[in-house]
Formats: structure tokens, sequence, C-alpha cells
């Protein structure tokens, strides 16, 4: 276990001086909070002993008829019993590498890949490789030839962990022709896929109306798809799931139990009170036109002050833009300087297990208004000219 690099930045971030492009919280300020209070209010005053108490290890039912809802923009179609509801999608990632995954074993991630999954899966002592992504996906002859090596080596990998639509910290999106050959390629050489969704419902334009990405899982159920409620609704509220295959299915909520007995029963109630009362697609599309001006005004502000030589990703959903220094510069000892400069970011080498993403950094717009991402993006620039 090591702290993480978006950890150790977390004190210094919160000075109010300092514009924040490095945590990637959720802007739940724009939740309406007067109702969402009644409706919690009136859920306790009516359920409130049921509420309180324990409840069933894998979720609440209700809850679980609810996220079948939640996901079908994505394609998603399963029963109620193949979901189980965690503490965060973050918890049913442990849950499922401490069932499959054994120390030494091969498990295959995007480059960049999510710090919080490669934390979990070195934690359990996984064998991580990287594999080279073209096109803002899963590279298929990389894939290809990563499988085979661990093959060769008599390590089939355990699963292949993707994050396909949104990605953090990438901020890229996989064609669906790409989604169609990565579940080809995972069939062919009998590798499981863990596809981690919590960004699919937040596409700008039409990525989050005509063209909303199918998940990976929409093509095969034996795909393990993680979702959560931290980016519709708020993370506070850690609520997450797992639909999973038939094979897992009991194991996992046997773990699940073994874990916390029963995910907060309070919290799935505040939440089926909040779908019910709420109109919670209104409430994305709130969010959706909310992260879309932030990342205009922070992919605008990079065109008008970032110096030659450095390039980005324009995410077409979620939380993130990675940005590429000129060759030579390190995003580690860019950023004392950002600090001092009132700006901060998370450095790339914190998305890989191997040293790569030296050149990196991850720029999250979630959080700060447009005006104070364009401020930040300015400072940065400064820092990056500077240095270059
Ligand atoms: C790709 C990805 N997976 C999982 C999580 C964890 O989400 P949750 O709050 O549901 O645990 C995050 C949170 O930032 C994330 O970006």
């Amino acid at each position: 276990l090591k702290p993480s690099a978006i950890r150790a930045l977390f004190a210094v971030a919160a000075r109010p001086e300092v514009v924040s492009l490095a945590g990637g919280m959720p802007y739940v300020t724009a939740l309406n909070m007067d109702d969402f209070a009644n409706t919690i209010a009136d859920m306790i005053r009516k359920d409130g002993d049921v509420a309180l108490q324990y409840g069933s290890g894998q979720g609440h039912p209700v809850l679980r008829e609810y996220i079948r809802e939640v996901m079908a923009p994505v394609g998603v179609a399963c029963e109620i019993d193949d979901i189980l509801v965690t503490a965060g999608s973050q918890m049913a990632l442990d849950l499922i590498v401490r069932l499959l995954v054994d120390p030494d074993d091969v498990v295959l991630v995007e480059s960049p890949s999510y710090v919080g999954a490669l934390g979990v899966f070195t934690s359990y002592q996984a064998d991580v490789r990287h594999v080279e992504m073209s096109e803002g996906a899963l590279d298929p002859d990389s894939l290809i030839s990563a499988i085979e090596s661990a093959i060769a080596a008599g390590k089939r990998p355990k699963f292949i962990y993707t994050v396909a639509s949104f990605q953090n910290p990438g901020g890229t999106t996989a064609t669906q022709s790409r989604r169609e050959q990565i579940l080809e390629i995972a069939q062919r050489y009998g590798v499981l896929i863990l596809e981690d969704d919590p960004y699919g419902l937040l596409g700008f334009g039409d990525y989050g109306t005509t063209k909303i990405p199918q998940a990976i899982r929409a093509m095969s159920q034996d795909v393990i798809y993680l979702g959560s409620f931290s980016k519709t609704i708020a993370s506070g509220v850690r609520i997450g799931w797992a639909v999973v295959p038939a094979f897992l299915r009991e194991k996992l909520v046997l773990a699940a139990e073994s874990a916390t007995l029963c995910p907060s029963h309070f919290t799935q109630f505040a939440v089926m009170a909040y779908l019910e009362n709420h109109d919670w697609r209104a409430q994305i599309n709130t969010y959706r036109a909310l992260y879309q001006e932030r990342r205009d005004a922070m992919i605008s502000a990079m065109q008008t002050h970032m110096p030659n030589g450095i390039s980005w990703t324009v995410p077409a959903g979620g939380f993130y833009s990675w940005l590429t220094l000129p060759e030579g510069l390190d995003s580690q000892d860019l950023l004392p300087k950002a600090v001092d400069n009132l700006v901060a970011f998370v450095p790339g080498s914190g998305f890989f297990v191997d040293g790569q993403g030296a050149s990196n950094l991850r720029l999250s717009y979630c959080y700060p208004t447009a005006e104070r991402i364009t401020e930040g993006i300015v400072r940065l620039a400064e820092v990056i000219r500077a240095e270059i």
C-alpha cells in the first residue's frame, strides 16, 4: 500500500488561494439541497425504522430495480439478482480483485489508468501491465501481444480493466468498433473484462443524448460492469454497484457481507427516495451542462495561453483532460512550482505502475468555476513557459 499522488495533494490543493485542477470532486453544490434535505427527512419519518436497520448484503431490491433503469441508457440489461450494491464502485473493485487475483496474477490495464484501481490491484500484489492505447482506447495489436506474452509465460491474464467512456485520467472514449474489437479479443483468449463506468451518463452534447457510449457489457453478459451514483447524484452517499456474471455472483455477495455485512441501508434509502421523488434525469442534464461549460473554459484557456509544443485531450464527457508536455519536462518537478504559483494538478506518473507518465499531467475541470479554471490555466501556462 502506497499513498496516492492525489491523496498527498489534497491538503495543499484545499487552500482557498490555490486553483485546484487536481482532485476529481463532483460539483455536488449543483444539487437542490433543500429538496434533498426534505426528501431525506420525509424518508426517515416514513421508513426510519427500516432505513436505520441492517439490510440485505446484496443491496435493497428496490434500489437494484432503479439501478437497472439508470443503466438502460448505456445498454446494460440484467436481472436484479445480477447486481451487488456496494459502498461506491471502489468497494466493488476491491471485492472483485480479492476474489479473482492471487499474488503475481497478471492484470491488464490502460495507459494511463485510474489511480484508485491501480491501488487496489497492487495492494493484492497483482502483476499489473499497461497496454498501449491508440485512438483513445486499448490498442488491439498491443492487447493481443500483452495477452499472448502473458500466456506464453504461463500466466493467462485474470482480466482487462477498462474505463471505456470519458476515461479517468485520459479524458478519452473508445469508439463502438473498438469496444467490439476489445470484446472479441478478450473472448478469443478467454480473458475477463472488468468495465468501470462511473462517467458513462456524463457525455457532452450528443454524447449525452443520441450518442451515449454503449457499455461493453451491453454486448456480453460475461463482462463485469461497475457503476456508481457518485457522479450522477453525489459521491458522499457512497453507493455504487457491480453487475456480475453468474459464476461470480454468490461468492461476491459473500465477500461483500464479510466486508461490511450490508451496504449502508441509510444511504440506500436516501438514494431510493431521491430517485423516486426527484427528476434525476434532469439533474444529470444539469451536471452535464455544468461540466461541459467548464470543459469549454479549460480547453479555450489552454488554446489561448499554453506555449507551443503542449498537447491535450478534448474530452467528450467526464471530468478530465490529459496534457502532454514537451520532451524533457517532468510533471513531478513542475508540481511544487505550480503550487507556488497557486495552481495544482496531478502528475501523470500516478496513473502508471511502471514509471511512465513523467511528461503528462491530469487536469480536472469538474469542481472550480469557469473563471477559476481560466485563472488556473493562465497560472499553469506561466509555470510551463518558465520551465521550457
Ligand atoms: C474510473 C473510476 N472508477 C471508480 C471511481 C470510484 O467511484 P466511487 O465513488 O463509486 O467509489 C472513480 C472515482 O473517481 C473513478 O474515476
